[in-house]
């Protein structure tokens, strides 16, 4: 089928290329040139793994432009895949969706389906669908189906792939006939729904996950105190199926461009319409808060950061991906230099975009080693391979005073038997408590 996707974003793109891949002619249409002149090179503009491969090996069913004209033109199906970032009141940003919206009702020149994969407030592809209906330059049909994006940054291609579902929502059949054709080559479970519940089903699933972390979070905060470990509490509980044992774990807050946009975005959504979803507002309270658990964990160590050697590994909002969109490390490395601390980051793809990010002055290290060399206190703020798999015998070497504060539990307390390093991590007993403490 002849398709359109607009937007190259980790959506966009990701959707373009898995299209394309089940042997449908896929055009990605974005305004940004740079990023269009990136992949008519082969290059992807977004750090995903296998993406690049994918688009290479399908590179005959695949077409860059800015030229929005020629991409909505002779479409059947088009995609919106671009984003809906969070407003200053905590409600999504429509406007890049509406543009889009706004210049397919001026050039579809054929019958079409406009599906929304982007993640919307609830209402809003009945919106979308008057919007285009009342400006439509040509006497054609378009019509507007939800179809909702579950993927994780990491693994976007696999997850496409292999979908644990695919939503689609309509208000006709034929849209939801023309979705399924789309979609025959995929193996994953087709749902049709209404539209409305489409949309919900996307801000539903994403928001119970943020809530499973915020809840798993709470519960290791307490058994830090009671005594209890939180790695052999969600392993007991994940036996349960009714729990399931995944988006158990527990850390310093989830980060993302969807849980706390979309947390925020369905709190907003309540509120408007004279409700409250106190669940999802106590989530993003505790996560908020457990943003700045290791801040108030390096307290028990120093009474002040001033001249403080920082080691801070990982910055990324989680392993495998370079984005940095409300990822812990963004509001922790700046508290730590405002206090006089100097830091040292390490991330083996995230640094360039920290850059952009903190202009603060930072040494951006080339190795764990590097970073750690010296420092008197090393935060882990993010899970990658190369930090669990780090020999944790080399902190107690290459440290000035081996403290490390553990926000993404990468270790397993025995490897600190018989060390001299401080491991304190969460939700669990910290090994060799009172070997550095300044008070
Ligand atoms: C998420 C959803 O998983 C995906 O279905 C949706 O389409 C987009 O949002 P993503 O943001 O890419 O995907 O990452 P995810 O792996 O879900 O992690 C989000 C955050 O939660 C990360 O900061 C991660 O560290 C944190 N997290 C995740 C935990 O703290 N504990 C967990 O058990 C799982």
């Amino acid at each position: 089928m002849k398709i359109t996707v607009a937007g190259t974003g980790y959506v966009g793109l990701v959707t373009g290329a898995c299209l394309a891949s089940k042997g449908h002619q896929v055009t990605c249409v974005d305004v940004d040139e740079e990023k269009i002149k990136l992949l008519n090179q082969g290059k992807s503009p977004i750090y995903e793994p296998e993406l690049s491969e994918l688009m290479e090996q399908n590179r005959h069913n695949l077409r860059f432009t800015t030229d929005y004209v020629s991409a909505y033109r002779d479409a059947e199906v088009i995609f919106i895949g671009v984003g809906t970032p969070e407003k200053y009141d905590g409600s999504a940003n429509l406007s890049y969706v509406y543009g889009v919206a706004k210049q397919i009702a001026q050039t579809a020149e054929r019958d079409c389906v406009v599906v929304v994969k982007s993640t919307v407030p609830i209402g809003t592809n009945d919106k979308i669908e008057s919007y285009i209906h009342d400006k439509q330059a040509h006497n054609v049909k378009i019509y507007i189906a939800s179809n909702p994006e579950f993927l994780s940054q990491g693994t976007a291609v696999r997850d496409t792939l292999h979908a644990s579902r695919i939503v689609i929502g309509v208000t006709d059949s034929y849209p939801a006939e023309v979705l399924q054709k789309v979609y025959e080559k995929f193996e994953a479970p087709k749902l049709v729904v209404e539209r409305r519940s489409a949309e919900m089903i996307k801000y539903a699933s994403n928001d119970f996950l943020a809530l499973k972390i915020s809840y798993v979070n709470e519960i290791a905060n307490l058994c830090e105190i009671v005594g209890a470990d939180i790695e052999e509490v969600t392993e007991g509980m994940g036996f349960d199926q009714r729990i399931g044992n995944q988006f158990l774990k527990a850390g310093i807050g989830y980060g993302g461009s969807c849980f706390p946009k979309d947390t925020k975005a369905l709190n907003w959504l309540a509120n408007f319409n004279d409700n409250e979803i106190r669940t999802i507002k106590a989530a993003i309270e505790v996560n908020e808060n457990q943003k700045f658990k290791l801040v108030k964990k390096a307290k028990k160590y120093y009474n002040d950061f001033l001249f403080l050697n920082i080691a801070v590994l990982g910055c990324t909002f989680k392993p495998g991906t370079d984005d940095l969109r409300e990822a812990p490390s963004l509001v922790n490395v700046p508290l730590f230099i405002e206090d006089g601390a100097k830091v040292r980051v390490w991330d083996p793809v995230g640094v360039e975009n920290f850059k952009k990010r903190i202009p603060e002055k930072i040494e951006y290290c080339g190795s764990i080693e590097e970073a750690i060399a010296g420092a008197d206190l090393c935060l882990i703020l993010t899970e990658w391979d190369e930090v669990k798999n780090f020999e944790v015998k080399k902190f107690e070497k290459l440290m000035k005073c081996p403290i490390i504060l553990d926000g993404r539990n990468c270790y397993r307390l025995e490897q600190f038997e018989n060390t001299r390093i401080t491991y304190d991590s969460i939700g669990r007993k910290t090994v060799n408590a009172d070997l550095y403490t300044e008070k």
